[in-house]
Formats: C-alpha cells, structure tokens, sequence
C-alpha cells in the first residue's frame, strides 16, 4: 500500500498501519530504490515482518510497489519522503525492529557531507525509536561514507558500532549488483543503540504536525472582502521566509467556479518541502474564503500556515479588507 504524508497519523501506530499482523516485528527501509531487498529479508523470517519503506524518488515507488505486489507481501506500507521526515514525525518511540539502509547515496565530494543520512541527529531520533534489541544495518560499498557513518554513531553518544558481515539480502539489491559486476566489495556495520532516550515526535520545523481534516476549524484560514476590481493578472511570482519555513507563492489561476481563484505554493521547512494549493473562493454574503485546500494532502504545519498567510497578504496589497485570520 502506498502511503502520502497526509495518510499517517503523528505518531503512528503500527496496529493501525498493519491491522492483520499488528504484533509482527516492523521494519523500517530506508532508500529501498526498486524494491529488491524486502521480498529476500522477508523470506529470512517464518512470517513477513510487517515493512515500511521510504524513497524520495516516485519512479522507484511504483517499481517497489509492483516488485511487493508480485511477491505477495501484503503487511507493506510505502511511502515517497524524506527519511529524516518519516522517521521522525510519524514512528512512534521504541517501536521499530530494525531500520534497513543499503547502499545510501554518499555524497562523496568534499563539503558534502551534510547531505548525508547517517549523521549524528538521525543516529539520535533512530536508537529512539528502535526497540530494545533493535539496531540499524547499514551495508555501502562506499568505505569513506562507512567510516564517517560509524564515527557519526560513535559520536551520536547512543550507538554501539558492530562491524559484521552484511545479511545476503543487501547483497541482492539493484546497486549491490551493480558494485558486485564491478568486482567491488560490501562492509556492514549494526548500530545499537545503548540508549533509548526519547526524541519527541513532529519536532519538524519546530511546530506540531497535523494532517488535513475538512471538519477542522484548525485548518488554516482567512475571510475578507475583495476589491471590486480585484484581477488576479497582477499576481507575481513571490517569497516569504520565516524563522523555520520559505514559502514561494508560484502561480495564482481561477477556478471554473465565479469569484475562485487557486494559488500554488512552495513551502521548505527543514528537510520537508510540500506543494500545496490555497482557495479562494466566494462565500453567499459576498466575502471569500482563503483556506488551505485538501488537494495533495497537505500537512498543517507552520510554513504551510505562513502560506496561507501570504495569499492573504497578498490580497492585502491589492486592496482585500481582512475581516478573520485562522492561521
Ligand atoms: C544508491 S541508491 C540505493 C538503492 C537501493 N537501496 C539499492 O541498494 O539498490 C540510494 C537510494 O536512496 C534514496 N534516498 C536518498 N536520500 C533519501 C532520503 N533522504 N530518504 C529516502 N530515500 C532517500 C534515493 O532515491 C535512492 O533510491
């Protein structure tokens, strides 16, 4: 089953994600590409444990699902984000067996390096959500990504560093193969944690995460009168940064519906970047309604409430008189 950000809760629950296999171990992939690693694990373990799989590339999304589908792996849940952010908005403290990375992308150029997963703060929100006993597996055939992943989890002050030989299923992966032709090598390392310390969840951005409810007055909001000779021609395209959040107002069209309007925007907060679409729309007393729009399932999040505040702002500049701000 394929999963958008919008689909889970902040924390989840394994129970609600896998209702049939609720108290099988849970698995976590991280970067799982065209999806070969999970039907090799799975059949390591008399029953598949329950999987969920992150990516941030949709071409490999739709390849894993089929390659899952094709081998009858039902109690899997995939999903197309940023790590950083599943990890730590959505899995709930000590809940996860294992946390999978094969042959993570290892920016290898010097200055870098951020860019890379396995640094110290992922180490950090990981040994808090792995259970007791659990550990995450890192297979590269990248040996400078290795050793800064294993000096990253010493430095993290929650992992144990244990160097072992790598499961055969990493071995059978898209890029395993690739290196192997190439007659190159694997190293594997387990990361346990020595503590499990508790990193709280939707700690994105610095504000709670809540996904879209239509019923929800939270849903962030504005009412205000529109000047009659309002014209969207003269939206441009425009950025507003906060402390935690940039938001780039990109287009504004109308909508079939009289008096509508939509605007796009572009909203960054840390390593979350959502595209979400703001309404205008004409309510019977003649004032519009600025509201976030359920379109894409967005996420409520600061930056996407800085964007509904934007268009409401905007609209300010070309003369609309705000009666209510909701965001
Ligand atoms: C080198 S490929 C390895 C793919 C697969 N594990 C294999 O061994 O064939 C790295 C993968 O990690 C994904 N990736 C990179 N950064 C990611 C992130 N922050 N969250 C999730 N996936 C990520 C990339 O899209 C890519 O598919």
């Amino acid at each position: 089953m394929i999963f958008r950000l919008g689909d889970f809760h902040f924390p989840d629950d394994p129970a609600r994600l896998y209702p049939d296999t609720p108290d099988r171990p849970w698995v976590l992939e991280v970067g799982f590409g065209d999806g070969r690693f999970w039907p090799h694990y799975a059949r390591t373990f008399p029953e598949p444990p329950n999987y969920l799989g992150v990516e941030i590339s949709g071409v490999s999304l739709l390849k894993a699902h089929r390659r899952l589908k094709d081998a009858g792996l039902k109690n899997a849940v995939l999903t197309k984000l940023p790590a950083e952010v599943l990890v730590a908005g959505v899995i709930p403290h000590g809940s996860l067996d294992a946390i999978v990375v094969n042959f993570p992308d290892p920016w290898p150029k010097a200055g870098h390096e951020e860019h890379r997963l396995l640094r110290v703060p992922f180490f950090q929100v990981a040994a808090s959500r792995l259970k007791p006993g659990g550990a995450v597996l890192l297979t590269t055939d990248h040996d400078e990504y290795f050793e800064f992943a294993c000096a990253q989890a010493e430095a993290s002050g929650v992992m144990r560093v244990e160097r072992a030989g790598p499961p055969p299923a990493a071995l059978e992966t898209k890029y395993a193969l690739k290196w192997r032709d190439l007659g190159l090598g694997a190293q594997h390392a387990r990361f346990v944690p020595t503590r499990h310390d508790p990193v709280p969840n939707g700690a994105i951005s610095g504000g709670t995460l809540a996904p879209y409810s239509e019923e929800d007055p939270t849903v962030p909001h504005a009412v205000l009168t529109l000047p009659a000779d309002f014209s969207p021609q003269a939206f441009d395209k425009q950025t507003a940064r906060g402390g935690t959040w940039t938001v780039v107002l990109l287009d504004l069209y109308a909508t079939l519906r009289r008096g509508g309007w939509v605007a796009l925007a572009h909203v960054v907060e840390g390593d979350l970047t959502q595209e979400v679409l703001v309404g205008i729309t004409e309510r019977e007393d003649g004032t519009h309604l600025v509201r976030l729009a359920k379109f894409g399932g967005p996420i409520i999040t600061p930056g996407v409430k800085a964007a509904v505040g934007a268009v409401t702002q905007w609209l300010e500049g070309q003369g609309a008189v705000v009666k209510h701000r909701g965001y």
